[in-house]
């Protein structure tokens, strides 16, 4: 059997991946032929319960109440007038829902129809691509990178993986704090304790990340010292060669600094623009602002209000403060021009922490009105906010001392965790092997445990939870990988001979597994319409567990062979999902665990 039972179906040669949608086309099209019913008729399509069927429409139900029909008797009329298929069986349930129960050869034909991994990929390009900018990570120059930027980087790597298979042009932009206020008093402190940036020593942020603070220190006590790191800071953004010469260094060790972080992150940029490439930009925002009078001065300070709004009505989004300066809210509101004007950004997605709210609500209500003025299309803009990383004791996670963990620390400690797991399970194993497993377990774990929260929610952060090899966790889902690996290096198959297999699931174990696999493109549409990978993390555990109990119940080297190769063609349709999954999140698998 092949593609041709959907060409039954609906006359056309279309294997349909998202079967969500499948359905949802099959009720409005019987829909269209019932005659008390009109174009305003929705679905509703949803995954069923269970023990009633596979897809449920409950769409009869509030369109009969709105037009005065028998909910009942309407989806049943539907119900007449869909395509019947002997892959699936229909019926009503309770008021009037209708029920699609698919039988096990539909599974199996949908299951040969998505192929191997390549195909499997194709099946989630996009119809329509669009040029996305993901704004991720965006940490503060002359600072470490702490645990706070740790969401960012990984929620944001994984939407633009995301994004990126699905055919999507992405664009990675680290959008840097490198042009701050606090540069005046670096520079200030640098000068004063005749600092040579060449021989900072192994850690070099780190130095001057504790120079800042007594910097800071200085000028909050000394107003005489306070004035000079103003001059300083004056200095800077007036192009005085020294300092810019400074400052570029700074940069430059900091990025240093990051990209030791990305890259045993496995996450790369596009861009590192940051706050400074704008600062030439600034004025022009000012002015065109001025000119559609979407600003006001409001006591010294260029100011927006938003009137139709209740608090941004009175709370004013402040694009350059009393003294002239510019500011966050400058620098990306010209960001977001730039962005538009010189890539023909679509959507644009930023992601911080949820503190932010406030500030990317003004800046997109202030974007659309300056682009409705001038008639230029505004990008789909997404704030992608999360909620804080706390620690065992339900407070923002800190070290020891009181201090903020840094990320590289964290990270370190998390290979080394992984390290001792891998060498107890295997003590015979060479160091580098060791290393390797130890990389791919620790850091896809500390990802894993970030990425499974809602992002809108604080999570605890525990090592013994994130390292477990049961329960909802990146170790769970690897070792599921890994199992299925060993599986076909003892039975020596090749997978792709096995697509041809003819029998149908037919054990309960079998027919859930095959259900849940196929349940794989709505986990995909989901996770993209909120752009929370949780939820494709629940689906990927769901399946890992679903994937366990088959593994359990059923003998996989069977030695029927019809029976042994259905089941192991539904363990590399497993392997091929999870891995894909896992691979979207930014987590790597291993053969052997
Ligand atoms: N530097 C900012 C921070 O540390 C993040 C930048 C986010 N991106 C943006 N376009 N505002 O919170």
């Amino acid at each position: 059997m092949t593609i041709s039972w959907l060409k039954d179906v609906l006359g056309r040669m279309e294997f349909y991946f998202n079967l969500l949608q499948y359905f949802k086309k099959i009720v409005s099209e019987a829909s269209e032929r019932v005659e008390t019913v009109d174009e305003s008729f929705e679905p509703q399509m949803r995954m069923a319960d269970e023990r009633f069927g596979d897809f449920q429409a409950n769409g009869a139900l509030p369109y009969a109440k709105k037009n005065g029909l028998n909910p009942r008797e309407l989806a049943e009329s539907i119900a007449a007038k869909t395509t019947s298929s002997d892959l699936w069986e229909i019926s009503i349930a309770g008021p009037g829902f209708i029920n699609f129960k698919l039988k096990p050869e539909f599974f199996l034909t949908w299951l040969q129809e998505l192929g191997d991994m390549e195909d499997t990929k194709r099946h989630l390009l996009a119809d329509s691509p669009r040029r996305v900018v993901l704004d991720y990570s965006g940490p503060n120059t002359a600072k470490q990178m702490h645990v706070g930027h740790i969401r960012s980087t990984i929620i944001g790597e994984s939407l633009a993986r995301l994004l990126a298979l699905q055919g999507h042009a992405v664009i990675r932009d680290n959008h840097l704090g490198d042009w701050g206020t606090q540069f005046g008093i670096l520079l200030y402190a640098i000068k004063r304790c005749d600092i040579s940036l060449d021989k900072l020593g192994e850690e070099p942020v780190a130095f001057l990340e504790d120079l800042y603070r007594k910097g800071n220190d200085l000028v909050k006590k000394f107003p005489e010292a306070l004035d000079k790191a103003r001059l300083e800071l004056v200095k800077l953004q007036n192009g005085d060669q020294e300092n810019l010469s400074l400052w570029q260094k700074i940069r430059d060790l900091s990025l240093e600094t990051f990209n030791q972080v990305y890259e045993l992150l496995g996450v790369r940029f596009d861009y590192a623009h940051g706050e400074s490439f704008y600062r030439d930009q600034v004025q022009g925002v000012y002015s065109v602002l001025q000119k559609y009078e979407i600003c006001t001065e409001d006591q010294g300070a260029l100011v927006v209000f938003h009137p139709e709004h209740k608090r941004f009505a009175k709370q004013p989004f402040i694009i350059r403060k009393s003294d002239g300066a510019s500011n966050y809210a400058t620098t990306d509101l010209a960001t977001l021009a730039f962005r538009k004007k010189e890539w023909d950004a679509e959507h644009i997605i930023y992601v911080t922490d949820g503190r932010q709210r406030d500030h990317f609500e003004q800046l997109f209500m202030t974007v659309k009105k300056w682009f409705q003025v001038e008639r230029v299309e505004c990008p789909t803009l997404s704030h992608v906010w999360f909620g804080t990383i706390l620690g065992e004791d339900n407070k923002a996670i800190k070290t020891r001392e009181g201090q903020p963990v840094k990320l590289m620390d964290l990270l370190v400690e998390a290979v080394e965790r992984a390290k001792a797991m891998v060498q107890e399970k295997n003590p015979e194993l060479q160091e580098e092997e060791v290393e390797r497993r130890a990389k791919i377990i620790g850091i896809g774990a500390v990802k894993y445990a970030d990425l499974s929260q809602d992002r809108t929610l604080d999570y605890v952060f525990s090592w013994d939870k994130m390292l477990a090899l049961q329960g909802n966790t990146a170790p769970y889902l690897q070792y599921a990988v890994a199992r299925i690996h060993s599986l076909f290096r003892k039975v020596g198959k090749e997978r792709s001979n096995l697509a041809s297999t003819s029998s149908t699931p037919q054990s309960d174990s079998e027919k859930k597994l095959a259900r849940k696999i196929s349940f794989f493109p709505l986990a995909i549409e989901q996770t993209t319409k909120e752009l929370k990978p949780h939820s494709l993390c629940v689906y990927l555990y769901e399946l890992a567990t679903e994937f366990s109990s088959f593994y359990n119940q059923e003998k996989v080297m069977n030695e029927d062979q019809d029976t042994q190769n259905l089941r192991l063609f539904l363990c590399a349709k497993t392997q091929i999902i999870l891995e894909l999954g896992l691979d979207i999140l930014g987590i790597e698998t291993l053969e052997e665990m």
